[in-house]
């Protein structure tokens, strides 16, 4: 028995494997450094082929995302009101539920336009201002990212933040991945496993990190302050965001590949700095802390000042973190599909037995 399935394989998958003594990400065959320089659109197009009942190329998929954003957008207007009193992760769940399986734009295709426009939307109308309607004849990063801030973004926004997009959108069989398969496995439908797949993804230990980083390093404030905040935290047994991970036991790939994009985003200055000091002295204390355990950067460390830096509001970090992993949970939901097979393990009962009935 095993309470986490750590190690457990449960499924055989051709779209990416996380290595975790090595530091590597592979997807479909390719070193994640390799990925991380494609539009979003050839990485969608890459995961999807051969699982996907269509083909596409970067182009051909790049116009079906574009007419797909502009049928999602048409679903949002009339359910925004019921999402603005909610956080915006809770206003993407409603959103993503209300998906009807009865569409008929291929539901995978509907699912990876419809994230950012609900994501864009649910940002704006949280700031008072209207959803901006999505421009088809845009890349999906350059549109996406005009229908959040409502004008077109600087080219190196653009780039940097579709640097994000592919570097994250697919991870082995992380939890949120786990879940869509799982519910795919039911012939649920596809809107069902992502949004399954987003709940999973909601929770501090998976998606839900990158805000919390940033309040970590707001709460630490300023450099003398970083060693006594740690030292505090891990004292209390409080976990650092943005360190650990359950497969890599050195840096995780991305976090470099996420450095060196905020570094050409601010030219080196800002927190960028002061997040360095505050990752060497983290790394240290949760040597000294954890000795037996090999805790390292992940991704959501630099994730956090990424975002940051492209003006996207904290709360919206995890929302914008689904935007680039729906890619991967469609694949892994069009994969499943495939292989058909119910998943549905066993549990081991350690209740009370029966009560006998009293001999009279
Ligand atoms: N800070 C302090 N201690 C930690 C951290 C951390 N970030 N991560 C793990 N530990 C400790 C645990 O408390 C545990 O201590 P114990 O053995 O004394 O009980 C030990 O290290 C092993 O922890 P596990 O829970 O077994 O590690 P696991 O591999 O299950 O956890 C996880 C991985 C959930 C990511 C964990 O490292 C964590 O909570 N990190 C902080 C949250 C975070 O950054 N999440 C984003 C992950 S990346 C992603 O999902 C996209």
């Amino acid at each position: 028995m095993n309470p986490g399935l750590d190690d457990v394989i449960a499924a055989e998958t051709v779209l990416s494997h996380v290595d975790g003594a090595g530091g590597r990400l592979i997807v479909r065959g390719f070193e994640l450094e390799e990925i991380a320089g494609r539009s979003f659109e050839a990485v969608v197009a890459l995961l999807w082929d051969g699982l996907s009942p269509e083909s596409h190329t970067a182009e051909t998929l790049r116009a079906a995302l574009g007419a797909a954003r502009v049928a999602a957008f048409e679903r949002v207007e009339q359910l925004l009101p019921m999402a603005d009193r909610l956080a915006p992760i809770e206003g993407l769940r409603l959103l993503l539920a209300a998906l009807a399986d009865a569409e008929e734009i291929p539901h995978h295709v509907l699912a990876v336009a419809a994230v950012p426009v609900f994501v864009a939307a649910l940002a704006r109308s949280r700031q008072g201002h209207a959803a901006v309607r999505p421009d088809p004849a845009l890349a999906h990063t350059e549109d996406f990212l005009r229908m959040l801030h409502g004008a077109p973004a600087p080219a190196a926004h653009v780039r940097a933040l579709e640097t994000y997009l592919v570097t994250v959108a697919d991870h082995g069989m992380n939890a949120s991945t786990f879940a869509a398969r799982v519910i795919a496995s039911t012939r649920a439908g596809l809107f069902s496993a992502v949004t399954g797949a987003l709940c999973a993804f909601k929770g501090p230990l998976h998606g839900g990190a990158p805000g919390p980083v940033l309040d970590m390093l707001d709460a630490i404030g300023d450099a003398s302050n970083i060693r006594p905040w740690l030292a505090d935290a891990l004292t209390q047994d409080v976990r650092l965001m943005g360190f650990g991970h359950r497969v890599y036991r050195v840096r995780d790939p991305r976090a470099d590949v996420l450095k060196a994009t905020v570094v050409t985003l601010r030219g080196g200055e800002n927190r960028i700095h002061f997040a360095e000091a505050v990752e060497a002295e983290a790394l240290a204390l949760l040597r000294q802390h954890k000795p037996g355990r090999a805790l390292d950067t992940n991704v959501e460390f630099y994730t956090a000042l990424l975002l940051e830096a492209l003006a996207i509001p904290r709360d919206s970090f995890t929302n914008v973190f689904a935007v680039g992993r729906v890619a991967g949970w469609t694949a892994h939901i069009l994969e499943q599909n495939r292989i058909d097979r119910l998943i549905r393990p066993q549990s081991r009962y350690v209740g009370p037995e029966p009560r006998r009935p009293q001999a009279a």
